[in-house]
């Protein structure tokens, strides 16, 4: 039998957004399902994926929120203006025709410091979406939702887990966003 710190964590770093911009992404993903059919992501689950990890062996987790405490990355405002579909996966997503740079670098130092301590991410080119809906049938009709502003204060560790319906992310980890000085 394995012993607790070789149980396996599907771990991610994400940003979560705040109340307002979580609410308005739900009814975003509620309206475009409409159209597309599919599930939509329970407003709970709604999130920005950083760096996807996936299985670590639990007794990992302090590695890992050792390299999130000593980024210090600096906090972004971004907007969330258009509407994405990856027709082979289903997924209808959310996302932005402008990466702030900050989101960009926070995202590149995340991978630069997990693969130096020997994590595996995916090294895909990153792009900043928020999955709406899966198993959707069609492409969205619309290309763009009403501009929405997402101030990025801080980044989380969350664990997949499974769930009665579908998946639940737990928190296990989260990071202050650095102001710079003077705003
Ligand atoms: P998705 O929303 O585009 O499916 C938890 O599963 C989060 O990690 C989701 O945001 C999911 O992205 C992302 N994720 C899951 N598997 C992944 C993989 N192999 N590579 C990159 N991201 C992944």
């Amino acid at each position: 039998m394995s012993s607790a710190a070789e149980r396996p964590l599907r771990l991610f770093f994400a940003l979560w957004p705040d109340d307002r911009v979580r609410i308005a992404l739900a009814a975003a993903a509620g309206a475009l399902r409409k159209a597309c059919d599919g599930r939509t992501t329970p407003a709970e689950n709604l999130h920005m994926t950083l760096a996807f990890i996936g299985d670590v062996p639990a007794g990992r987790l302090p590695e890992l929120q050792h390299i999130a405490a000593g980024l210090g990355a600096a906090s972004f405002a971004l907007t969330l203006d258009c509407i994405g579909w990856w027709r082979t996966q289903r997924l209808v997503w959310a996302g932005t025709t402008a990466c702030p740079h900050d989101l960009a670098s926070l995202v590149d130092r995340l991978a630069a410091r997990l693969h130096a301590d020997g994590f595996r991410t995916e090294r895909r080119g990153f792009k900043p979406h928020v999955t709406l809906l899966r198993d959707a049938r069609t492409t969205p009709a619309r290309e763009n939702i009403e501009p929405l502003r997402w101030h990025a204060e801080d980044f989380v560790l969350a664990c997949s887990e499974p769930a009665v319906r579908g998946v639940r992310y737990r928190i296990v980890g989260k990071w202050p966003l650095q102001h710079s000085a003077g705003l």
